[in-house]
């Protein structure tokens, strides 16, 4: 059988760290209501002359030492990212440079905080079918440039950082055994941010209005994310013939510890099957499962023949899952 395995996992985060504590002092908001609403403690923010392909390169750059892998094997980047560093080039292209990898075609994808699973869905796919051998997906985001910091229904949410993993097309039993996507656009504006693209760019009359900032149904996002979550690890099980009983790990996008805990819960999986690291990174976006496969992989939490079930929800709205033997 031909499989997509992942060779090896990376990760950077920015050097400032902002604690809940600190965001009490520049906003109505608290430690505790922080830690109980959400689970998170703390977040990185990047400088102001960082972009998402200056976490990406070095996050890209330790996943391809933990592989063994070369730059010059690399042939496919897939950046997941919604926050490219330009309209354009893409990302994808600005890590490809950054790290010399100069055989490798590269794209951007942005599914918000889905877009991991779709990079790895859509690298799986050009893998096992389209030529290519060795690829990088690369979750990388700086939010951070986008919050208002007077919106705390929002700003307290999010972290900026990189995780990367390096795939390669392999005969054998491990590796990615299903991939399920969902979208439903009906449901946009649960999280959106209108100025700054095509439709409405940046102008000066806009630059300081409302329609710069994140806008976000908190409890309508909660109650559809614990619903797909698990409607999406079902079906990435039972495209594998799997069960539920058969995970050793559940590794989630990293929205919201009450959102995992109530998705795991209806679809089965025990607590301590349940990888969480959202108190130190807060929800990174597209780089959040990334990110947290690294640190299950440096805690041991991750050994050879592990059933590891990756799953997210955001924006667009997206969902999916991946149903990894490790
Ligand atoms: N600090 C203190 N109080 C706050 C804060 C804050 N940072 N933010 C909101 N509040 C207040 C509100 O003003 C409100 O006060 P009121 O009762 O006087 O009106 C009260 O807290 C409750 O607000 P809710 O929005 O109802 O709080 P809720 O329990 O829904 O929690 C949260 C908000 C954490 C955003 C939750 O809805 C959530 O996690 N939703 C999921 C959305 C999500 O995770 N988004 C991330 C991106 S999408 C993704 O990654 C899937």
């Amino acid at each position: 059988m031909i499989r997509t395995r992942i060779l090896g996992t990376g990760q950077h985060l920015p050097e400032k760290i902002l604690t809940n504590h600190d965001l009490e002092a520049i906003m109505d908001t608290s430690d505790e209501w922080i830690r109980q609403r959400t689970g998170i403690a703390q977040r990185h923010v990047a400088a102001d002359t960082e972009g998402s392909s200056d976490l990406g390169v070095p996050a890209a750059r330790r996943a391809l030492e933990a592989a063994g892998v070369d730059a010059a094997e690399v042939d496919l980047i897939v950046c997941c990212t919604t926050t490219p560093d330009h309209i354009f080039p893409s990302t994808a292209c600005l890590i490809q440079k950054g790290i010399g990898a100069k055989r490798a075609a590269a794209i951007d994808v942005n599914a918000a905080c889905t877009g991991f699973i779709y990079g790895l869905s859509i690298a799986d796919a050009m893998l096992k079918t389209g030529g290519y051998t060795t690829a990088l997906v690369v979750g990388a985001e700086v939010l951070s440039k986008h919050l208002n910091w007077n919106r705390r229904d929002t700003a307290i949410l999010f972290g900026d950082g990189a995780g990367a993993v390096v795939l390669r097309r392999e005969e054998g039993a491990r590796g990615v055994l299903s991939c399920f996507l969902g979208a439903d656009g009906e449901f946009g504006d649960l999280l959106y941010m209108t100025a700054g693209g095509s439709k409405e760019h940046i102008t000066e009359a806009n630059v300081n209005s409302p329609s710069r900032d994140i806008v976000m149904n908190g409890r309508e996002l909660f109650k559809k994310a614990v619903v797909l979550f698990g409607e999406a690890a079902q079906r990435a099980l039972d495209a594998a013939n799997a069960k539920v009983d058969d995970l050793d790990l559940f590794v989630p996008h990293q929205a919201n510890t009450r959102i995992i805990y109530a998705a795991t819960e209806r679809v089965g999986i025990p607590e301590d099957k349940v990888f969480v690291n959202i108190d130190r990174v807060a929800n990174t976006t597209a780089a959040s499962i990334p990110i947290a496969l690294d640190d299950a992989v440096n805690q041991g939490r991750l050994k050879e023949g592990s059933l590891v079930m990756l799953a997210a929800f955001g924006a667009g709205i997206t969902w999916g899952a991946s149903l990894v033997r490790w």
